[in-house]
């Protein structure tokens, strides 16, 4: 299973670095070899973090280039120095909100993925594609994927629907089941689930039959609750 946290904008390097002491004693205690759990805090809270062999420390975001003159961003010099290795690309709070087109979410694709990056791409469709049915779900998802490498060994491919991120209010496990059933049929790769994942929906949403992990905001942000989740799946 894979077990994500995305921080968003959301703790400080001092809590964060608190938070991945607690988690990393927390995953060396127990026997949780077979999982993978990664945490993406906000780039100022990159550190040289002592790590166990199944935590990685990933990047939310940064510019496709090594290094140069892109204000406010972040490169593969920036990232290199914390030995960050894992990126997300493609969220919904970056398509939408920061208006990232698919013509960047691309570029970056391909320059993460030449330098070995571990990248979980995100797709999902927004409430109007919902409504519309399954159909436009899919079509609408597929879409997400095009131009990106389906075959890249180190993907992970995230399925959150727009209109579950945040909200408190997941896809049911009927949509989840569906939608990951359909993108199965074309992706290899890893697949998670993300979209007000909580505690108490956690055992549901991993035993669906194609969902091998999830990419949590909000409940991952108190280390007890993310500790509980990796237990979640440690136990199913
Ligand atoms: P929430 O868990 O807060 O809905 O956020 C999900 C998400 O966007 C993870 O990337």
């Amino acid at each position: 299973m894979i077990i994500a946290s995305n921080f968003k904008t959301n703790h400080t390097s001092t809590s964060t670095l608190q938070y991945v002491k607690e988690l990393s004693s927390f995953l060396q205690k127990e026997d949780l070899k077979k999982h993978q759990v990664y945490v993406f805090p906000p780039a100022t809270a990159f550190n040289f973090f002592e790590l166990p062999h199944n935590l990685k420390i990933g990047a939310q975001n940064a510019y496709p280039v090594i290094s140069g003159s892109f204000t406010g961003e972040i490169g593969l010099e920036q990232l290199s120095e914390y030995n960050i290795k894992s990126i997300i690309i493609g969220h919904s709070e970056r398509r939408h909100i920061l208006n990232e087109s698919n013509e960047l979410i691309l570029k970056k694709f391909e320059f993460f993925k030449e330098n070995r990056f571990d990248i979980i791409y995100c797709i999902g469709e927004p409430k109007e594609i919902r409504d519309k049915g399954l159909d436009a779900v899919i079509e609408y998802n597929f879409a997400q994927l095009d131009g990106i490498d389906l075959n890249y060994e180190r993907l992970i491919v995230a399925y959150e629907p727009v209109w579950a991120i945040g909200t408190g209010v997941s896809a049911t496990l009927e949509q989840i089941d569906q939608t990951l059933t359909s993108l199965r049929k074309k992706v290899k790769a890893s697949l998670l689930y993300g979209g007000s994942v909580k505690v108490e929906n956690t055992k549901d949403i991993l035993s669906i039959k194609n969902c091998d992990g999830v990419l949590v905001g909000t409940a991952s942000w108190d280390v007890e609750n993310f500790k509980q989740m990796v237990k979640i799946a440690h136990e199913l």
